[in-house]
């Protein structure tokens, strides 16, 4: 890989979910967004178990790699058995996987990462908006990055929920600079600012990157990361 978490390219890093591209033109979107400045492309996971939809699996991942060997692929596993699509997504060629604690709490978590990271893939653990950001303190020493969700995970186009701006703070002060944060859900022009001066610097957004047409995601990534809001 071209860089890590660690050692980004810049802050903060703008991640096109692809949930929201055109799945027709997989390719020409994914390919799109990255010359329009996009740092990741974030892979939804979604097994219709852990939430109440399917999207996509591990061939999207290897088709993504084949056709674009220098991504940097953001892989979001929300499914209730992370355990099970580590290698696969690994030999797939995953540059990064998350996995929720929910399902893979204390111990486990801990172990799961080491698995990860024995695999040279960089490691995340998410917490949805209903469970406390204590979830992520048995493991989130062992991992690169901490997701925070601000919406309820399944879809695409949700409205941000400001509340879990407090578990960014609490997860500022506590992990180490070297350490990400993550948002996911609901960041557009409005919200991206609030995120930004909470401390997060990884955005993940899915709509306000492919809601709009092809020849203004660039501007769209642009004002993501600037944080200029809609209203300025
Ligand atoms: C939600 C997914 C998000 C989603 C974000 O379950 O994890 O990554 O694609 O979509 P927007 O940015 O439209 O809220
Ligand atoms: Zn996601």
């Amino acid at each position: 890989m071209t860089w890590t978490f660690a050692h980004p390219p810049r802050l903060p890093l703008i991640a096109p979910s692809i949930l929201s591209a055109d799945f027709g033109h997989m390719l020409r979107d994914a390919q799109g967004v990255l010359e329009a400045g996009a740092d990741l492309l974030h892979l939804d996971i979604m097994d219709g178990h852990f939430v109440p939809n399917l999207t996509m699996g591990p061939d999207m991942c290897r088709w993504l790699r084949h056709h674009l060997p220098l991504a940097h692929l953001d892989v979001h596993l929300m499914v209730t058995d992370p355990a099970r699509f580590v290698e696969p997504f690994a030999k797939a060629g995953a540059s990064h996987l998350t996995f929720h604690a929910e399902v893979v709490g204390g111990p486990a978590g801990v172990e799961l990462c080491r698995r990860i990271r024995g695999l040279g893939l960089t490691v995340g653990i998410a917490v949805n908006p209903p469970t406390s950001v204590e979830a992520l303190f048995p493991a989130i020493e062992h991992a690169d990055l901490a997701l925070v969700m601000s919406v309820n995970p399944g879809f695409s186009g949700q409205a941000f929920i400001p509340s879990v701006l407090d578990k960014v703070r609490t997860l500022r002060a506590r992990l180490r600079p070297d350490q990400r944060i993550e948002m996911d859900g609901g960041i557009s022009t409005t919200t991206a600012p609030d995120c930004r001066a909470a401390g997060c610097d990884v955005l993940v957004a899915a709509s306000a990157v492919f809601g709009v047409a092809n020849d203004r995601r660039a501007l769209a990534i642009k004002q993501l990361r600037s944080g200029v809001s809609k209203s300025e």
